[in-house]
This record gives structure tokens, C-alpha cells and sequence, in this order.
């Protein structure tokens, strides 16, 4: 074939694909299908009688990833390689005052549900390199280096076992990358 005919050809092609591509754009009526999220996978928006609460309803998805937030937290505060960054937590939680906990559970939880698709909660909490530099977080007890964060994903990994969540999970295994993606954020020596 001739160059000219090739690039005409391909030219056409090109344009048809985007005029149907604009059409499916414009056309209300086609159904939108959407990948399920690593937040679906975990349970999603199927709403649940909250354990903490029982007159309140909690979307699975949340409920799964607070338990094992709250679970990893204690595992932390238990783990004397990385418990001494949480110094300022657990003097309150030691002293009775549970309010910087209860915090520190909400932030968490409220991140992770949007990094892994959930619509319906927002993150409120300093960014990641905020909240990980001790000039901006006066709540963070020296910078953490890279072994500490290895003992960060460890007791997570812990964490989730407390709630059945097996490291073979794939949906565990998509959480723990999205925490790798992360060590830059956190580790900033
Ligand atoms: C990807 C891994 C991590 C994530 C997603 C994460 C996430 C968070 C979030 C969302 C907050 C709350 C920020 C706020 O309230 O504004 C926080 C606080 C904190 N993080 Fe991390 N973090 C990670 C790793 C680490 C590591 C490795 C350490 C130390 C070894 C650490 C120590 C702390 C401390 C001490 C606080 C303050 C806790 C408090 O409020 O008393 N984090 N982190």
C-alpha cells in the first residue's frame, strides 16, 4: 500500500475512534461499569450493626479496615522497636485519656478507607510527610528510619491476623503495597 493511502486510512481510524469514543461520552443510557475496589474487596458499603455501637450501622468495608487499625495500634504500643515515636499516646492512654486514640483511630482508618476506594469518607488528618516530621507533629517522637517502618508493616501484618485476615489475602497483599508506596512519606532521613 501506498504511504499516502496507509496514513489516510490510519488518519479515519483515527478520527471514527474518537467520534465513537464522544458518542458512549454523550450517551446517557450506557451502563457505566466500574472495577471493584481494594475498599469493595474488603466489604465494601454493605451496611452492619457497629460492634462499638449497636445502635448504629457501619459500611463493612470501614468496620473491617477500624478493627484492624484499632488491633494494630495496640500491637504497636506493644512493640518496644517503634513504641517509643508514639510517646505522647501512650502516656494519655496510660494516664485514662483515650481521646488522642480515638483520634489517631479515626484519621488512620478514615486514610486507608479512601486509599482503597471509599466514596463516602474523607481524610482530615496532616499529610503524610506532616504528620511523619516531628517539627510538624509534635505528637511524633523523633523521625522514623527505614527499620521502623519494617516493624510499622510487620504489625500491621499483625494487626490483621487478630481479625482473621491471613497474609496470603490478596486483599491484605493490595494494602501493603499501597503502605510501601508510602515508606518516602514517612521515612525522611
Ligand atoms: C504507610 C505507613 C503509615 C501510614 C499510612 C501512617 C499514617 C498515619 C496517620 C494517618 C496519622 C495521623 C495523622 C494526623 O492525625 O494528622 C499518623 C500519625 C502518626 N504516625 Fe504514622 N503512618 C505510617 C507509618 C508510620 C511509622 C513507620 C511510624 C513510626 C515508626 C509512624 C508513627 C506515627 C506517629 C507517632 C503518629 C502520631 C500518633 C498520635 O497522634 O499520637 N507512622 N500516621
Amino acid at each position: 500500500m501506498k504511504k499516502a493511502a496507509f496514513l489516510s486510512i490510519a488518519m479515519g481510524l483515527a478520527i471514527s475512534t474518537v467520534m465513537i469514543q464522544s458518542c458512549k461520552k454523550d450517551d446517557k443510557t450506557t451502563p457505566v461499569v466500574t472495577k471493584p475496589t481494594l475498599y469493595d474487596s474488603l466489604g465494601g458499603t454493605t451496611m452492619v450493626t457497629d460492634p462499638k455501637n449497636s445502635s448504629a450501622k457501619i459500611e463493612q468495608g470501614y468496620l473491617t479496615i477500624r478493627s484492624v487499625v484499632d488491633s494494630s495500634i495496640f500491637v504497636i504500643a506493644a512493640d518496644t522497636n517503634i513504641n517509643k515515636f508514639f510517646n505522647v499516646l501512650l502516656m494519655e492512654v496510660t494516664s485514662g485519656n483515650t481521646s488522642g486514640f480515638a483520634a489517631l483511630s479515626k484519621n488512620l482508618s478514615d486514610f486507608v478507607a479512601v486509599g482503597t476506594g471509599a466514596k463516602n469518607f474523607t481524610y482530615g488528618g496532616k499529610n503524610m510527610v506532616a504528620a511523619h516530621d516531628p517539627a510538624q507533629n509534635s505528637r511524633m517522637n523523633g523521625k522514623a528510619m527505614n527499620d521502623d517502618f519494617d516493624s510499622f508493616e510487620t504489625d500491621l501484618v499483625k494487626g490483621a491476623g487478630q481479625n482473621g485476615i491471613m497474609p496470603t489475602n490478596p486483599a491484605l497483599q493490595s494494602l501493603a503495597g499501597i503502605v510501601e508506596s508510602l515508606r518516602k512519606q514517612v521515612v525522611q532521613n
